[in-house]
């Protein structure tokens, strides 16, 4: 293993694949359980990080740490976070997956509150910080088709400039791509673009399950694809995007490290291929540290991460007043 080059840290990066309550600090998730008076010391580390076996399990401390995510004012708190932090590591342009199970239990109403207030923090983070941020809502698949309807449904009432796509996290075990299909539909047809996760615990027939079924333009993970050469053909050929998460997979055990991920492979084969980080402090990481691990294991360097974040830029859910403006900042930051 070589040194990672200290100049990757610091260039601009492009995020696709964010999850909200994912990126809680778990100090935030501690002071409100603290607040509150909620039990939380069986999710977190005698050192205070979030603590899980495998992925089930981080789905369930993920779940009992959203659970203290009460109200919109704490989600504009937590979005002020989230940015700070993205902004420190130099990302200019970032997406984030939003649920509406955990902002208002799936009522429209509530919703609206919600993601008022997160677009609030994020107008002024924009403001201040110099980063954009856009909603993607995600429904959850472990919770079921008719659970992710009403996901949907919020999605479509809030379809517009900044609630900009649709997708599904979650238990890939369980359920098919394709029963969630009415809720694809309907966030298609309120003009939301489209993502889900596959191949990443699934293997690559989910991901071909999901570019049939659902009929997304973004992948989340997908990088089990790497199994089936035929589907990188296909992914290639298509131009579907991956939003791919190395350090996540790391540390869910996909691979036993960066050297042995598949995205420098994907890439080699035309799949386009970008970076994130899925749920930052779950998995001890950033953005800056995703291209130093990257620069360490394939040597990638500034002209490889500027390929990639106009990759990433390509495929972001956004209209083209803001593409081009997030184009000036990779240019000149
Ligand atoms: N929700 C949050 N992080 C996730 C991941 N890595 N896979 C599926 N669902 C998630
Ligand atoms: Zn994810």
């Amino acid at each position: 293993m070589t040194s990672a080059d200290s100049t990757v840290a610091h260039l601009p990066k492009v995020e696709l694949h964010l999850h909200h309550e994912g990126a809680a600090p778990p100090a935030f998730i501690r002071q409100l359980a603290h607040e509150k008076r909620i039990d939380l010391s069986g999710i977190f580390t005698p050192d205070g990080s979030y603590d899980f076996r495998d992925f089930a399990h981080f789905l369930s401390v993920y779940e009992a740490a959203s659970q203290v995510l009460t109200g919109p004012e704490e989600f504009r708190r937590l979005t002020w976070a989230i940015l700070e932090e993205s902004a420190a590591n130099g990302v200019v342009y970032s997406e984030t997956f939003l649920s509406p199970d955990f902002c208002g239990g799936g009522d429209v109403a509530a919703w609206r509150d919600y993601r008022a207030a997160i677009q609030d923090a994020a107008d002024e983070a924009e403001a201040k910080l110099g980063i954009t941020l856009r909603g993607v809502v995600t429904c959850v698949r472990h919770f079921g088709p008719e659970q992710a309807k009403a996901s949907a449904r919020c999605a479509a009432e809030t379809a517009g400039n900044w609630i900009t796509g649709f997708g599904m996290g979650g238990n890939e075990g369980m359920h098919r791509q394709g029963d969630f299909a009415w809720a694809f539909d309907c966030a298609r047809e309120a003009g939301l673009q489209l993502t889900t996760h596959a191949g990443e615990f699934g293997g690559p027939e989910s991901v071909r399950d999901a570019v049939r079924d659902l009929k997304v333009e973004r992948i989340g993970h997908g990088v089990r694809a790497i199994e089936d050469p035929d589907l990188v053909h296909e992914l290639a050929d298509r131009g579907i995007t991956l939003e791919v998460c190395p350090g996540s997979n790391v540390v869910l055990g996909l691979y036993p490290d960066f050297n042995a991920h598949p995205i420098a492979r994907l890439r080699e084969a035309g799949v386009k291929v970008t970076v994130s980080t899925d749920d930052p402090p779950f998995f001890h990481t950033t953005m800056r540290r995703e291209y130093e691990m990257l620069n360490r294991a394939f040597g990638w360097g500034p002209e490889d991460f500027a390929v990639l974040n106009a990759t990433a830029l390509e495929a972001a859910f956004c209209d083209e007043d803001t593409r081009a403006r997030v184009e000036k900042r990779l240019e000149i930051t």
